[in-house]
């Protein structure tokens, strides 16, 4: 594996703990360590700060990463568990997090995630349905219901068309919104007055064709979430995930895989015929 800037681990995925997920986040078993924060043989979580992107990433039998990438495994979860939740779940986290944080409390009203079948979105269902939030699962997939049913969505709609109108009937109380573009417009022009929106992601583009209007006549507020979070603040987040925020049989949402696997599942993904996560186990486990 290429090596880059101040690495200070050596992680190595152990016989049974081997894993890593679609955003080529890793879980694995640290083997040598230049931090005395970590041990040989600590499970240990690396996501965040380009690992994937513009780094190599999780999709090896070894990782080189720095200290401030890395979270030890909290103790309710485990290392599959965490592989299944991923960067995708920890940022879901953040912003259930961001939601409570400004105000948004279950009996507020509903509470509408988008791009919902994905590896976000799911995740950020679950919890919300576990904290006793009103879900509304949105979702271009209509024959997916069976699937929000079981993560505890009390409704499951599809995302409107694009639209010139400025306001529309107020129905959430918050969101989530993975999609972008026109559907988080829609999500802002039908956010109930003072409703806080979360924007995660752009699935569906970057633009944002929307106006001034939802937020200077019902006062919503637009909340930008960014899974590249300090470590003091991550290690909360998977502290939550291991606790309040888990969602039951968690690891039932992962379709774990070999590496030769990876690149037909990849094309299933880019043609939107998979939901939940893809955990790819690593040197026979
Ligand atoms: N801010 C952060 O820190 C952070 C962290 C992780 C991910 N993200 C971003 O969040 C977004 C979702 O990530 P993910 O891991 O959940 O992705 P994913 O598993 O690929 O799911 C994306 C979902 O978006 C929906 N979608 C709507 N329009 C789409 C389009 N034109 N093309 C593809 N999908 C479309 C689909 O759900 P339905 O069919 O159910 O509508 C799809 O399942 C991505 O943009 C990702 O880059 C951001």
């Amino acid at each position: 594996m290429k090596k880059w800037g101040n690495p200070a681990r050596n992680l190595k995925h152990s016989a049974t703990q081997r894993f890593s997920s679609q955003s080529f986040e890793a879980v694995g078993t640290v083997i040598e360590s230049a931090d005395p924060s970590f041990e040989p043989g600590q499970i240990v979580i690396a996501h965040g700060m380009g690992l994937g992107v513009d780094r190599d990433g999780g999709l090896a039998c070894f990782v080189r990463a720095d200290a401030s990438w890395l979270v030890p495994l909290p103790s309710g979860l485990s290392p599959l568990e965490a592989a299944t939740i991923g960067v995708a779940g920890f940022s879901a986290a953040l912003a259930v997090d961001r939601l409570e944080s400004m105000g948004v409390e279950p009996g507020f009203g509903p509470i509408a995630v988008t791009g919902a079948t994905g590896g976000v979105g799911c995740q950020a269902v679950g919890m919300l349905a576990r904290l006793g939030y009103e879900v509304v699962a949105v979702t271009s997939k209509p024959d997916s219901r069976g699937f929000f049913k079981t993560l505890g969505a009390s409704e499951v709609i599809a995302p409107p068309g694009p639209s010139d109108r400025m306001l529309d009937k107020g129905m959430w109380a918050g969101a989530v919104d993975t999609v972008g573009s026109d559907v988080l417009a829609w999500l802002l022009r039908s956010a109930r007055p003072e409703a806080i929106i979360a924007s995660i992601g752009n699935a569906g583009g970057n633009r944002l064709p929307t106006s001034v209007i939802p937020f200077i006549l019902r006062g919503i507020t637009l909340t930008g979430i960014n899974g590249n979070s300090p470590p003091t603040l991550r290690r909360r987040i998977w502290e939550r995930l291991g606790t309040d925020l888990k969602m039951r049989r968690i690891a039932s949402l992962a379709r774990v895989i070999e590496p030769d696997e990876i690149d037909d599942v990849m094309v299933q993904m880019v043609a939107g015929r998979t939901q939940g996560r893809a955990v790819v186990a690593f040197c026979g486990a």
